[in-house]
């Protein structure tokens, strides 16, 4: 089996917790650290919950905080959809007598020890604004070479959840995608075009709450307050992009980002007629198989 070096970039967040639940279910990632950024909640809430769900699955990797804002923009946090602490309103019930010990690196440092020290090309999966991202690549470009792809959940194409054209964490650092999308280094990005489709039936529900475990009973309760306001898994996607690319659509485009205030803040737009004479620099990924990412993620919390 192909074994997967991977560092998770998040700002939990529900659908964040759904990523950690599905690389640690899938034996071929080898999670690296997992760091945290301002997005759906403050940086130190963000950091809290990475603390609580790397402890609730007893993971042996690093946690580490990263940035507590954008790199020019203002912190807009989605409470609405993820509640006050960022999981619903249920961190309490994830156990604070298991909290994962926080490291006394920052994320970027953390970030380019582990690429730097790594013998093998490393994944990052991107599932909050890209923030982190930005910063580690400007400061230390070395890295890249590093770097496998940055796989990431972030923007859409003629698609938006915060405007009709800007997906969440894009808006919120748009600055920060666009570094990214300039970089060079491989992308590959799970919009709105795809992470809109990657939901769950009451099936999938009532299976979930039949497990009676620890892990089941959290996901349920967690995503009982978040499919209230949003019915999409997200960030789940930017994993399995990695690992079961076959499951989904894709095309190898040329993608910028709108970095002006305003509608387009953070807009990700696709070259289709080619008119820029551009070399594709993301792979976009379309859709994906529904009933896979379903017992995907019925999988990830049977446990
Ligand atoms: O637009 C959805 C994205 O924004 C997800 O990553 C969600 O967690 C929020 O960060
Ligand atoms: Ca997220």
């Amino acid at each position: 089996m192909r074994r997967y070096p991977l560092i998770i970039d998040c700002d939990p967040g529900v659908d964040d917790v759904f990523a950690i639940l599905v690389a640690y279910s899938k034996p071929e990632f080898d999670i690296k650290a997992i760091c945290s950024v301002s997005g759906n909640v403050g940086i130190d809430l963000t950091t809290h919950n990475a603390q609580l769900i790397a402890g609730l699955l007893g993971l042996n990797c690093i946690v580490a905080k990263g940035a507590e804002k954008p790199l020019i923009k203002d912190v807009l946090p989605a409470t609405d959809v993820h509640g006050s602490d960022g999981l619903g309103g249920y961190a309490g019930i994830f156990g604070d007598d298991r909290l994962s010990k926080l490291s006394d690196l920052s994320a970027l440092e953390v970030e380019r020890k582990i690429l730097m020290e790594s013998d093998e090309p490393v994944y990052i999966a991107a599932t909050g604004p890209l923030t982190n991202i930005a910063l580690l690549l400007s400061a230390y470009p070395e890295v890249k070479s590093k770097i496998a792809a940055i796989s990431i959940m972030g923007g859409g194409i003629n698609i938006g959840n915060v405007t009709p054209c800007s997906e969440f964490n894009y808006f919120i650092d748009p600055e920060a995608a666009y570094i990214v999308f300039n970089s060079g280094v491989k992308l590959m990005m799970c919009g709105l075009n795809v992470t809109l489709k990657a939901t769950l039936t009451d099936i999938e529900l009532n299976e979930m709450s039949g497990f009676h475990n620890t892990i089941a009973d959290i996901g349920a309760k967690i995503l009982s307050s978040y499919a209230a306001n949003d019915a999409a898994i997200h960030d789940p996607c930017a994993i399995l992009a990695i690992s079961d690319p076959d499951m989904f659509q894709y095309k190898d485009q040329y993608v910028q980002i709108d970095t002006r205030a305003g509608i387009t803040q953070g807009m990700s737009y696709v070259d289709e007629t080619h008119s820029l004479d551009k070399e594709p620099n993301c792979r976009v990924f379309y859709d994906i198989d529904k009933e896979f990412f379903r017992k995907t993620i019925v999988k990830s919390v049977n446990i």
